[in-house]
């Protein structure tokens, strides 16, 4: 065992796989097996393995200005480049870009800025942010605070109520659907209990709403037609900020440019960015604002002589060029078009799976989806805890596969943009013998409950 303390791992455990190099969209370990990388890593690794592109942009800002921070407004252009190309790409008005490191900093730097925004305009009360249970917006002390996932909180001691985090419901008409209920009802039933809980709280007290447009660790929950529009609407009812998650959702990965884009929400307030704006080959992060919004905060901040925020790598000169390298790619190369369509298939196929015997739901959009394994295919009872998704994902890998079990036992999928249709195929015959050995490990240990 090596001296690391393993990120999201039971501390019982000891190293399970070690991965040496990567290729396109595959990855090798260290005995020379090959890998579909069916989670492109962290739901990041957009434009695969090796990119000769990418490793030449980064090498090539690295002997030129291999670091220089921002503080105090000292920059660099492939900063200001990369701010005013990802400033014309996103859907928020006259964006401003800050920058960090990953998606939990980036989020963290929001709570601050609707805390530094709502003081400049008068409004110091109105601090609390709505998250949604099963929402996954990183492992910050902040950040981990709007996660609602109980993994992530046990524990730890977070301070919900000093950080004004509350709490509503997930979209997720499979799991949370009355009996008799349609989705219709249950969209109307969850956008009223958002009203409720905004009127309980006072909405003068209440800054934003964060939700991941299309959730991914949560187990990819897509929300049913027209929730978002009705949550919009409460929202703009109450003056409350729309602030879109988008660390795994941006990008090309729902089939469009954005998340935003594929669930209707035409104007978010305020996004937060990651993951695939470098497709992974440097650490970087955006946390993006309306532009009246930043005009609103500079007379407040020369008050205070400053915006008393900010990383020593915030704006890191070669994570900026290799994420402007990234999107030139993706313009270049229609890679969200080639998302969608290769997307499409990828949903066609692992639809076929909705007849297994351990099959509770197949879900998804674009290239992200996940395959709910149940207990019983009738009621949809869950497994009641993580043994059998475990089972599933260490069969994909033993078959060449990586996938991830993530909320007890849905297999989530999400291959690098760059997939074939030929690789889906792969990724398909892998997932069918994986589930075929699932079922006689949970038949022969009586798993099924009748
Ligand atoms: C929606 C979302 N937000 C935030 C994060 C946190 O990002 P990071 O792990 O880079 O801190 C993640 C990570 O998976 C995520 O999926």
């Amino acid at each position: 065992m090596s001296q690391i303390i393993y990120p999201t791992t039971n501390f019982k455990q000891t190293e399970t796989l070690t991965i040496a190099r990567g290729d396109g969209a595959y990855v090798y370990d260290s005995e020379g097996k090959q890998y579909l990388e069916g989670l492109a890593g962290l739901w990041c690794t957009s434009l695969g393995y090796n990119n000769r592109e990418l490793i030449e942009a980064t090498t090539e800002q690295m002997g030129k200005l291999s670091y220089s921070h921002m503080f105090g407004g000292k920059t660099h252009q492939v900063g200001i480049d990369l701010a005013e190309k990802l400033s014309a790409m996103v859907p928020v008005e006259n964006a401003k870009i800050f920058f960090g490191n990953s998606g939990s900093d980036a989020n963290d730097t929001h709570i601050k800025m609707l805390r530094y925004y709502f003081n400049a305009i008068g409004k110091p009360q109105k601090y609390k942010i709505i998250s949604r249970e099963r929402s996954y917006h990183g492992v910050t002390v902040a950040s981990a605070a709007l996660t609602g996932l109980p993994p992530n909180h046990t524990h730890f001691d977070l301070p919900f109520d000093a950080l004004g985090v509350l709490r509503t419901d997930a979209p997720h008409y499979y799991r949370s659907g009355l009996s008799n209920e349609t989705e219709t009802e249950f969209v109307d039933r969850i956008v009223n209990n958002l009203e409720q809980l905004i009127l309980r709280e006072g909405a003068d007290t209440i800054a934003a709403f964060i939700v991941e447009p299309i959730t991914g660790a949560s187990g990819v929950i897509v929300p049913p037609e027209g929730y978002y529009q009705k949550v919009q609407a409460v929202l703009n009812k109450y003056d409350i900020l729309f602030w879109a998650d988008e660390v795994i959702t941006a990008f090309g990965r729902t089939g469009n440019d954005f998340g935003c884009t594929t669930v209707g929400i035409p104007k978010p307030d305020m996004m937060t960015l990651a993951k695939q704006l470098s497709s992974a080959y440097m650490p970087i992060s955006a946390s993006v604002i309306r532009g009246d919004m930043y005009q609103a905060m500079i007379e407040p901040s020369n008050k205070v002589g400053v915006f008393g925020h900010g990383y020593t790598y915030s704006g890191h000169p070669v994570a900026c060029a290799v994420s402007l390298k990234t999107l030139e790619i993706y313009q270049r190369d229609n890679m969200f078009a080639h998302a969608a369509k290769t997307g499409a298939y990828m949903q066609k196929r692992l639809a076929e799976f909705k007849n297994h015997p351990l099959v509770g739901e197949v879900r998804g959009k674009g290239m992200i989806a996940a395959i709910e394994l149940v207990a019983n295919k009738q009621s949809g009872l869950a497994f009641t805890n993580g043994l059998v998704g475990n089972f599933a994902m260490q069969a994909c890998q033993n078959n060449g596969l990586i996938c991830r079990a993530v909320a007890g036992s849905s297999l989530a999928f999400c291959p690098p943009l760059i997939v074939t249709e030929a690789q889906i195929d792969e990724m398909i015959e892998k997932i069918a013998i994986s589930l075929t050995q699932t079922l006689d490990f949970v038949s022969r240990e009586g798993l099924m409950v009748k």
